[in-house]
C-alpha cells in the first residue's frame, strides 16, 4: 500500500495546526514535515516548537524531514516534539551513522536521505540501521519544483539495495499525479507531496490526495 505523506511547507503558515488537521482528514496517511536551516540548504523553514505546537492537531504519523547542518543537537528535540519519523541527509555531516544509533535510540523511525546528486551507494553501509530510505526528486530548499528524472535510477538502486529488508522507501520533490506513477513503479512507497496536495486551498485537498492516490 502506498503511503501518502502531504508536506505542510505548502500549507498557509498563518494557519499551520488547522491545515495539518484539514489535509489529514482529506486522507492524507502521514504528515511531512520539512525543517530547514539556512545552510545545509538555502531556505529556513520552522524548528521543533512548531512540530511541538502541531502534534494536537492530528494523530497521523509525524515523518520529519531535516535538512539542517549538524542534525544530531537537535534530534532530542526533535523526538520529543513528537516526531514519529526523523530522516537525517547522509550528506549533512561526517556521522551518518552515529545520527541514526541517537534516532533509534530514542524510540523513532530512523530515515536516510539522499540528495539527487548522491550516490544510492553512500546508505549502503548504514541499511541495518534505517527505517526509511528517502529519495530526493528535486534539490532541498523550495517547494514547487520540478521532478528530476534522473533520480528514478536511484529510487530503483535503494529499492535493489534493500530487497528483503523492511525499509520503506520514500520519494520527495515534484511529485504529481504525473509524477507519482514512475515513482512507485521505480519502487517509492512513500509519496511526499507539498505544492500538488495543498493547491487550490482546502475545499481542493480530498481531490488533490485521491488524485495522486490514483496515480501511484
Ligand atoms: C523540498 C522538501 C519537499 C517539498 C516538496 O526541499 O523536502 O518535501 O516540500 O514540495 P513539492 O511537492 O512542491 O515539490
Ligand atoms: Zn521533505
Amino acid at each position: 500500500m502506498t503511503i501518502l505523506a502531504p508536506s505542510i511547507l505548502a500549507a498557509d503558515f498563518s494557519r499551520l495546526g488547522e491545515e495539518t488537521r484539514a489535509i489529514a482528514q482529506a486522507g492524507a496517511d502521514w504528515i511531512h514535515l520539512d525543517v530547514m536551516d539556512g545552510h545545509f540548504v538555502p531556505n529556513i523553514s520552522f524548528g521543533p516548537a512548531v512540530v511541538k505546537a502541531l502534534r494536537p492537531w492530528t494523530d497521523k504519523v509525524f515523518d520529519v524531514h531535516l535538512m539542517i547542518a549538524p542534525a544530531d543537537p537537535y534530534l532530542a528535540a526533535f523526538a520529543e516534539a513528537g516526531a514519529d519519523a526523523i530522516t537525517v541527509h547522509v550528506e549533512a555531516g561526517p556521522h551518518i551513522h552515529r545520527s541514526l544509533q541517537t534516532i533509534r535510540g530514542s524510540g523513532k523511525r530512523a530515515g536516510v536521505a539522499l540528495n539527487p546528486g548522491t550516490p544510492a551507494s553512500a546508505i549502503e553501509p548504514v541499511l541495518d540501521m534505517v527505517d526509511l530510505v528517502l529519495v530526493m526528486t528535486v534539490n532541498p530548499g523550495f517547494g514547487g519544483q520540478s521532478f528530476i528524472h534522473s533520480a528514478l535510477e536511484t529510487i530503483a538502486r535503494v529499492k535493489a539495495m534493500t530487497a528483503g529488508r523492511s525499509i520503506d522507501i520514500s520519494v520527495d520533490g515534484g511529485i504529481t499525479p504525473e509524477t507519482a506513477g514512475p515513482a512507485a513503479q521505480a519502487g517509492a512507497n512513500i509519496l511526499v507531496a507539498g505544492s500538488a496536495a495543498f493547491k487550490g486551498g482546502p475545499d481542493k485537498y480530498e481531490t488533490n490526495v485521491a488524485a495522486i492516490r490514483a496515480a501511484a
